[in-house]
């Protein structure tokens, strides 16, 4: 097991550090922490059995520096196998992300948000990876030679019981992480990449007629569309609420109050497409459902759409979408209480867009 986890982790670090921001990311890096702390209980449980169940005896002919390096390179790897999961959770910790097991069993942050000392762990990480594929690849060829070379029993030894249940176990999940993988990667064939730092989500209203906006730093956008197949368009974009920045710290902090927009208890607004049609030209309308706070609407989104062939690369598409809405904000519930008084604030929000992106042709 701890096998077939360690071929997962690689698969899926090695990947996700790779992909462009998206939801297949997120779960990416989620199975890659959940899978990272099973190994680290794992390896725990195999140590402790290791206590009661001493390792069987190396043959009598095998010589001393070499029972030497055996024993300690079996040591590094257990101190390895140890500090990799550590780090990695002291270094998400370190970035300000807690790690939820299995998305139910919150762990508790080893450090305070420090960005320094992420940057410093994510190297060791990074580092402490190649230094444990070296060890298992170490480990590997020496079980190796001793089968193939010197004909003793040291690689059956060190092989479970049911030989065929290990070996399907770590080719079972070897090949289901690398289709996993694979498909992630390369998404479907219409799915855009979207470039987050020339897009912007953006909104304003009127208080006592003055016009304030402000925008959304931090959002996410799954975006499949194909011109020449409009009705198979999906679009869900992922609006962190807590991002909101409208220039004033002290408007920021009020919008994340329960009678605004109840950031603790509602930390996203979602948009999710439901239907697109071509209006003309380069004018399109997108109908879907928007959800603030627990409140969700349909809405009717009118955009236009640029689209052209990259000039330095022609394999690819290059779009860009611009629209806006106008809500009610008082139909999602934002602004309660002494706030609901649209003389002061206007009930009417506009959010206007931008998004830019790429496709492959
Ligand atoms: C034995 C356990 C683990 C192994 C072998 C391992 C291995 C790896 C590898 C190979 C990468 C890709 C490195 C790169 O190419 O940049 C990676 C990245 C990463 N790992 Fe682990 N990992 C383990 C456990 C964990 C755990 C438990 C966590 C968190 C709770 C974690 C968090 C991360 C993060 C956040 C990254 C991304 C680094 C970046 O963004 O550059 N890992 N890991």
């Amino acid at each position: 097991m701890t096998v077939a986890g360690i071929v997962a982790l690689f698969t899926l670090g090695w990947t996700m550090v790779d992909l462009s921001l998206s939801p297949d990311k997120l779960k990416f890096y989620a199975w890659h922490k959940w899978v990272g702390c099973s190994v680290f209980v794992l390896t725990i449980a195999r140590l402790l059995w290791r206590l009661t169940h001493p390792l069987p005896p190396l043959p009598d002919d095998v010589p001393s520096f070499e029972r030497y390096l055996a024993g300690a390179m079996h040591s590094f790897l257990y101190v390895i196998l140890l500090a990799m999961p550590l780090i990695g959770w002291i270094r998400s910790s370190a970035e300000g992300i807690s790690v939820v097991l299995f998305g139910v069993l919150p762990l508790p942050n080893l450090v305070e948000k420090d960005k320094v000392l992420a940057e410093t762990l994510e190297i060791a990480h990074w580092a402490g990876s190649w230094v444990l594929l070296a060890l298992i690849s170490g480990h590997v060829l020496a079980a190796l030679g001793h089968h193939l070379i010197r004909r003793d029993a040291v690689l059956t030894n060190m092989l479970p019981r049911c030989r065929w249940c290990s070996i399907v176990a770590v080719v079972g999940v070897t090949l289901l992480v690398t289709i996993f993988a694979t498909t992630a990667k390369a998404g479907p064939i219409d799915s855009w990449r979207i470039a987050y730092n020339d897009s912007e989500i953006n909104f304003s209203g009127k208080q006592l007629g003055v016009t304030m906006s402000g925008h959304f730093s931090q959002w996410q956008a799954e975006i499949v569309f194909d011109p020449d197949n409009v009705n198979a368009t999906r679009v869900r974009i992922e609006i962190d609420i807590a991002s909101i920045n409208t220039g004033f710290p002290e408007a920021d902090e009020l919008m994340a109050r329960n009678t605004w927009l109840a950031v603790a208890k509602f930390p996203e607004a979602i948009f999710e497409a439901t239907q697109l049609q071509h209006i003309n030209a380069n004018r399109y309308e997108m109908q879907g459902q928007l959800k603030i706070r627990d409140q969700i609407h349909p809405v009717n989104i009118p955009l236009t759409l640029q689209m052209i062939v990259s000039p330095s690369n022609p394999d690819k598409l290059l779009g860009k979408a611009s629209g806006e809405i106008i809500i009610g904000r008082l139909d999602f519930g934002i602004g309660r209480g002494a706030w609901a008084d649209t003389d002061t604030i206007a009930n009417e929000v506009r959010i206007f867009f931008t998004l830019q992106g790429e496709r492959a042709l």
